[in-house]
């Protein structure tokens, strides 16, 4: 039988509407796309390698924008919407300072819609960028269950709320990460993404001046260290000054248990890492980690599966597949969750 094109075409697309609709149904799955995009992953991983080998910070800022998704609203893109007129999203907030990877993801958008139009969700291929990036600053591989919904809201005040504070001490860090039905290892377990990245000195300035009634500096940072921070960090440092410092002081640019490492030698950054030791539990995982790098490596891949996994992903109908990762397809600006 030999059709028109043009019904041939119509016909093709109602089929993948209808592909599309029965694949997204259930949980996630490895390989998802092995079908109907078997290019995709590979896609993904040849951007990010390219972008990773003109900017190295852009793989800390893919593991974190992937965190950043999924704590606010499931992870599902929304940390990739634009904002529209009157509705800012999540980009927006406050803590959006480091976040990065936008251009990244659009170009794996890009040129996976070249190979296979409105098949792969945003939200899928942050987290295979994540992964990848994983990949390419410890040589952490996992495979990464996919068929994410993009989601269709993206509000900015819901950020601060959702993300955990720099400032957190142990048993905020745990009731934050509880509310996403992770577990205290989990939390400690994925502070290890802190082995690479960079944070502000806003982020650290109340530890090294004015930190209490007897000490000028938090007395958990390591006095030399502290001395080094004061030179990077002045006083009088701004919001939005964009001096920075290494998170792990020890190998800044290798995803590793290095980190864990730090901590024991009081080199914490970030008063939520020097947390870790505040609490006999905590501190025995920490142990756990610093000891065994292998066993991190494992753990810290599981449980990066099980954030992108867990929390309230969508599947079903209540999403769908962008066309363009920073704007929701219908023209309405639906950012309100009505
Ligand atoms: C995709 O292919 C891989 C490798 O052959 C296999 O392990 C996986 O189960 C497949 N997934 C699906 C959903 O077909
Ligand atoms: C971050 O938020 C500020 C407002 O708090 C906004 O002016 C800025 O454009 C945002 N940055 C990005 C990259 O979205
Ligand atoms: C952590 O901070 C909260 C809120 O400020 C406080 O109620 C709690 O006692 C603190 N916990 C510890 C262990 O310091
Ligand atoms: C520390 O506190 C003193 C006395 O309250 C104040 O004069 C000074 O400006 C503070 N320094 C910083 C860096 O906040
Ligand atoms: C902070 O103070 C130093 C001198 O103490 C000055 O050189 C620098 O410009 C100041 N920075 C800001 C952001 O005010
Ligand atoms: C330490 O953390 C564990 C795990 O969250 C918690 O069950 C325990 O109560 C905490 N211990 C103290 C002394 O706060
Ligand atoms: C946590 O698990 C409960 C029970 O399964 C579920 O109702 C809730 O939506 C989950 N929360 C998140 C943030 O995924």
């Amino acid at each position: 039988m030999v059709l028109p094109a043009q019904v041939e075409l119509v016909l093709l697309q109602f089929i993948m509407v209808l592909v599309v609709l029965v694949v997204n149904g259930g949980p996630l799955e490895i390989g998802f796309y092995n079908e109907s995009c078997p290019s995709a992953e590979e896609t993904v991983k040849w951007v990010v390698a390219r972008a990773y080998e003109s900017k190295p910070g852009i793989a800390p800022g893919l593991i974190r924008l992937h965190f950043h998704d999924c704590f606010v609203r499931g992870c599902d893109g929304s940390v990739l919407l634009d904002s529209t007129p009157g509705n800012p999203s999540e980009k927006e907030a406050d803590p959006n300072k480091s976040l990065q990877g936008f251009e990244v993801i659009d170009k794996a958008k890009e040129m996976i819609e070249a190979q296979c139009p409105h098949i792969v969700s945003c939200a899928d291929i942050l987290a295979f960028a994540a992964r990848d990036s994983a990949t390419l600053t410890g040589k952490i591989d996992y495979q990464v269950p996919a068929g994410r919904l993009d989601g269709r809201v993206s509000i900015a005040s819901e950020v601060l709320p959702n993300i955990p504070s720099p400032l957190f001490n142990a048993t905020q860090l745990v009731a934050n990460f509880a509310v996403k039905n992770l577990t205290a290892e989990d939390m400690v377990t994925l502070s290890g993404a802190h082995s690479i990245g960079i944070a502000h000195c806003d982020t650290i300035i109340n530890r090294l001046y004015n930190f209490s009634e007897t000490s000028d500096v938090d007395p958990s940072l390591d006095p030399i260290y502290a001395k080094f921070l004061k030179i990077k960090c002045p006083p009088n440092v701004t919001h939005m000054d964009p001096t920075i410092v290494q998170l792990d002081a020890l190998t800044p640019e290798t995803l590793d248990n290095e980190y864990y490492v730090g901590l024991k030698l009081n080199l914490g950054l970030l008063t939520s890492d020097q947390a870790l030791l505040t609490n006999e539990t905590l501190e025995a995982m920490v142990n756990m980690n610093a000891y065994h790098p292998e066993v991190w490596d494992w753990t810290f891949a599981q449980a990066m599966v099980k954030m992108g996994e867990i929390i309230e992903v969508e599947t079903g109908t209540e999403g769908e597949i962008r066309f363009n990762c920073r704007v929701i397809n219908s023209g309405s600006f639906a950012f309100t969750d009505q």
